[in-house]
C-alpha cells in the first residue's frame, strides 16, 4: 500500500510545499539546540494540519496503527503526559505509560536498562521526562526506538518551546523582530532553555528578565538580552512569558521572600497597564497564582494559556506523526 494514503491529505499537501522535506530525518527528538530552522518550520506547518484533525468530530486517523509509544516519566507531569496521550490516540498509536513510583525503577534498575527492557517489548518510541539534564540523550543513544525528551532537569523541555512558538505565530504571524520578554527563574528552567533556542533561531527578540540570581551569568551567549526591571520591559514587548518560580529555590537564598518576588517580578494587573494592547501573555503550567502571575491577569483578556496547552495536542501529534510515520516512497 502506498504509505502516504494513511496521512491526512493536509499533512501531505504541507510536506511538498517544504522542498522536498518530507519528514524530520532524525530518530530522536531531544532538544531545540539541535533544530535546524526547517526542521521547526516543518513541525509547525505540520502542528496546523494536526490541529485541525484534533478538532474534527471523530478526531481519529490511522497514521500510527501498528505503532506501540511509551511515556516513561520521572517526574510528575500533567499536560505534557496528557497531551503525548491524547496526541498518540489521534494517530491510532497504542500508548502504556510507565509509573515510575510503583516501577522497577524502586528497586535500582538504572535508566539504560529500563529502556533496553521497554524496547524489547516491542516499543517503537519512548518519552522521558527525568531530573537529570541528558537522560533522554544517554536513552536515545541506547536503543533503536526514538526518544523524545518531556523535559531534563534544567536543560530542554523542546515540545513545550515548540507549542509556545505555534501558539505566539498563531497570534502574530511571523516572529522575526518581536519582542518576547520570558519572566523569572531562567536559572532553573527547561522552558526558558527550549523557547531561547527556537526563538532566537526564528529571529525573535528575548529578553529575560528576573534578579541576578536567578539569571546565568553567560546566558546573554545565547543571543539574549538580559534585564532586571520588568516594568522597563513591558511597555514593548509583544509576548510576556511568565514562568513557575520554584518556590524550593527561597530556601536556597536565591530571592529573599514570595512576596518580595511577586512585588518585582509577578504579573498584575497595574503592571500590564503600560502593556501594548494587543500583548499576549503566556504560562506553561503550572501556575502559582498570586506569585509570578496573578489570578486577574492568569484568567484575563491577554492570556493565551489554555491555548497553549490545547495546542500543545497538535504539536505533539505532528512529532509523532513525523518521527514515527515516515513514508519511504
Ligand atoms: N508545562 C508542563 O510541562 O506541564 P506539566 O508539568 O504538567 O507536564
Amino acid at each position: 500500500m502506498n504509505p502516504y494514503l494513511s496521512w491526512p491529505f493536509s499533512v501531505i499537501i504541507n510536506f511538498y510545499r517544504m522542498n522536498n522535506t518530507k519528514s524530520l530525518h532524525r530518530k530522536d527528538l531531544l532538544g531545540l539546540k539541535d533544530l535546524s530552522v526547517d526542521e521547526i518550520k516543518l513541525i509547525l506547518r505540520t502542528a496546523h494540519s494536526m490541529k485541525e484533525v484534533a478538532a474534527r468530530p471523530i478526531p481519529k486517523v490511522p497514521t500510527l496503527l501498528g505503532k506501540h509509544i511509551v511515556t516513561l516519566f520521572y517526574e510528575a507531569s500533567t499536560r505534557t503526559r496528557t497531551s503525548f496521550n491524547t496526541a498518540a490516540k489521534i494517530l491510532s498509536a497504542n500508548v502504556t505509560n510507565v509509573a515510575v513510583s510503583s516501577s522497577s525503577v524502586v528497586k535500582g534498575e538504572n535508566l539504560i536498562d529500563t529502556v533496553k527492557n521497554l524496547e524489547v517489548m516491542g516499543l517503537d518510541c519512548i518519552i522521558i521526562r527525568h531530573s537529570m539534564g541528558g537522560a533522554p540523550h544517554l536513552a536515545a543513544k541506547n536503543v533503536q526506538a526514538s526518544v523524545i525528551n518531556a523535559g531534563d532537569g534544567y536543560n530542554e523541555h523542546p515540545t513545550q518551546g515548540l507549542l509556545d512558538i505555534f501558539t505566539m505565530e498563531e497570534k502574530k504571524g511571523n516572529l522575526k523582530g518581536k519582542k518576547v520578554l520570558i519572566v523569572g527563574d531562567i536559572a532553573h528552567s527547561r522552558v526558558a532553555r527550549s523557547n531561547i533556542w527556537g526563538l532566537t533561531k526564528l529571529g525573535a527578540k528575548v529578553v529575560l528578565v528576573g534578579p541576578p540570581t536567578l539569571i546565568p551569568e553567560d546566558i546573554e551567549e545565547m543571543g539574549v538580552r538580559v534585564s532586571y526591571n520588568l516594568d522597563a520591559e513591558i511597555p514593548a514587548a509583544d509576548f510576556i512569558n511568565m514562568l513557575r518560580i520554584q518556590k524550593e529555590r527561597q530556601d536556597k537564598g536565591l530571592f529573599p521572600s514570595i512576596e518580595e518576588y511577586a512585588k518585582l517580578y509577578g504579573l498584575n494587573s497595574d503592571r500590564l497597564k503600560k502593556a501594548q494592547k494587543d500583548v499576549i501573555v503566556m504560562h506553561p503550567g503550572p501556575i502559582n497564582r498570586g506569585v509570578e502571575i496573578t489570578s486577574e491577569v492568569a484568567d484575563g483578556p491577554y492570556n493565551v494559556i489554555l491555548e497553549q496547552v490545547t495546542n500543545g495536542v497538535a504539536v505533539r501529534a505532528a512529532l509523532l506523526l513525523l518521527l514515527l510515520g515516515k513514508p519511504t516512497a
